[in-house]
């Protein structure tokens, strides 16, 4: 007989109200006391449901028919609603059958070497703006003490403020539109786009205190509006562009935007209105956003152990010497590779995958009610001393004999049909960009800006995170 599912003992009010005011802490709690599964009740909703277990976490995502995705609502219904990311049954097979190769092996080379060029690029503005002034005087650039380990700053050094996330953003959404849509977007349009994207994701908070399993469908802001309206008025310029090149006859290339169009046409292909469009926008979203967070998460916890900075320097160096980043360098910068695999595993930028049922369904030994919300968070199973030893602590070593894909309680990537598709783009990715930027810069971050990251779909800083750049020794 199927068991039911354990409830905590206060009562369910209280406990999705502590959900909503302290997330991840709640998160810490129950996990540490539920070993596979709780149901928080929620008045006058199916209950809340979440699963701490990596097996049954494995076996709900496996079953999307039974499990299947929350339906946009509110803000997340305005971009992108019918995108890959949001998506069910027909519609997402479709899409991500016609989308596959753009994700395939030439690909990834292709977008391992854009990374390289981008890090490049980035790394000679850093170089400039440092080598252009000694003096306080000039703007973002100082001189004077600032943030924890430069307190100490000798008089004359350089060193540049920057907001570390803005930076990864502006470079990953740089190479998502070039590699995907075939067109960088260039630095001014990516800034706009992180602008829109902090808008976005202050609208998106996730609203746990009405314990929904979806993020809050109030009225949307004239701001928020305006970020949408400017996302999807991107897409359709990138669509409309790269229509004209098709025509054109220029349209040589497997970048996704090209797939997509070119199956306009097709009689077997079925595009709802605004398909494209969709889909655009949001690989737009999820082509650079958790990249970039998750960079910046990297790069923070690197300032913060200066011993794994430099190994990552060291091998940088040695891997690299003075080349551009690129996919060749890929397979021997084995040590940065662990170091983001192990960031991701302190702070997984998707920190929790979403479900629902509509019906009653079986998950191992248990019965889950139909109308529930189920919640597999990446943030408190990463963190479970039952399956990492030492999870609080930073140690990229955990992976030296460990394959992460045989770690049944990590992962950030989600698993099932619905996995991250861009998977191999972010691993090969990140180990150019942190390499290409480690061989030259101290990136400095004072310790506890990381103390206070939001819920909203991914996990994200409020304010960005403020960062120090100086050359490295
Ligand atoms: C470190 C970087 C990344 C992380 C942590 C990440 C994480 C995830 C997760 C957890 C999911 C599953 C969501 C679910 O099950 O509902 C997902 C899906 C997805 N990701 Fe990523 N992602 C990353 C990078 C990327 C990149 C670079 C792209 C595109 C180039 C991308 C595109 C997508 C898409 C389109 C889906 C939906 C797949 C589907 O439902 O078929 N992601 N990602």
């Amino acid at each position: 007989m199927a068991r039911e599912l354990p409830e905590p003992p206060d009562a369910g009010i209280v406990n999705a109200v502590r959900f909503g005011t302290g997330t991840f802490r709640f998160l810490e709690g129950v996990q540490s006391r539920f070993e596979d599964v709780v149901a928080i009740p929620v008045p006058g909703r199916g209950p809340l449901v979440i699963v701490t277990n990596p097996s049954l976490v494995h076996e709900a995502l496996s079953r999307p028919e039974d499990f299947p995705r929350v339906p946009a609502q509110g803000p997340s219904a305005k971009i992108a609603e019918r995108g890959l990311v949001q998506s069910e049954g027909d519609l997402w097979r479709q899409q991500r059958d016609i989308m596959g190769d753009a994700f395939a092996g030439p690909q990834v080379r292709a977008y391992a070497n854009t990374v390289g060029e981008r890090v490049e690029g980035l790394a000679g503005e850093w170089r400039e703006a440092l080598e252009s002034t000694t003096t306080a005087a000039d703007g973002g650039t100082t001189t004077r003490g600032g943030h924890g380990s430069d307190a100490g700053r000798a008089a004359g050094e350089q060193v540049l403020e920057r907001n570390l996330h803005r930076e990864m953003t502006t470079l990953t959404v740089r190479v998502a539109s070039e590699i995907l849509l075939g067109e960088d977007i260039g630095r001014r349009m990516a800034d706009r786009f992180h602008s829109w994207m902090s808008v976005a994701g202050d609208e998106f908070e996730f609203d746990a205190s009405a314990a929904a399993p979806a993020w809050l469908p109030t009225p949307v802001s004239a701001e928020f509006e305006g970020a949408a309206e400017g996302v999807l008025w991107l897409a359709e310029e990138l669509i409309e562009r790269r229509r004209a090149e098709m025509e054109r006859g220029e349209n040589g290339s497997m970048d996704m935007l090209t797939l997509l169009l070119a199956r306009e046409d097709d009689p077997d292909v079925d595009y709802p209105p605004n398909q494209i469009r969709d889909e655009v926008a949001t690989f737009l979203i999820a082509g650079h956003e958790t990249t970039a967070l998750s960079l910046t998460y990297t790069a923070t916890l690197l300032s913060w152990h200066p011993e794994a900075r430099e190994r990552v320097r060291e091998e940088a160096r040695e891997v690299l010497g003075d080349e551009t980043p690129q996919y060749d360098h890929v397979a021997d910068l084995g040590y940065t590779g662990r170091v983001f695999q192990e960031a991701l595993r302190m702070y997984p930028a998707a920190w929790a995958v979403f479900r629902r049922t509509t019906e009653e369904q079986h998950l191992g030994e248990y019965r889950v009610p139909g109308n529930a919300g189920v919640i597999m968070p990446q943030w408190s199973i990463h963190r479970d001393g039952r399956y990492f030893d030492r999870p609080l602590e930073f140690d990229p070593s955990r992976w030296e004999d460990r394959n992460p894909q045989s770690v049944e309680a990590y992962f950030p990537f989600s698993s099932g049909p619905h996995a991250c598709i861009g998977r191999q783009f972010s691993l090969t990715g990140a180990r150019l960009a942190l390499a290409g930027l480690a061989r030259e810069f101290d990136v400095d971050v004072p310790e506890g800006s990381l103390d206070d990251l939001r819920a909203t779909p991914t996990l994200r800083p409020p304010e960005g995170v403020p960062a120090t750049v100086r050359f490295a020794e």
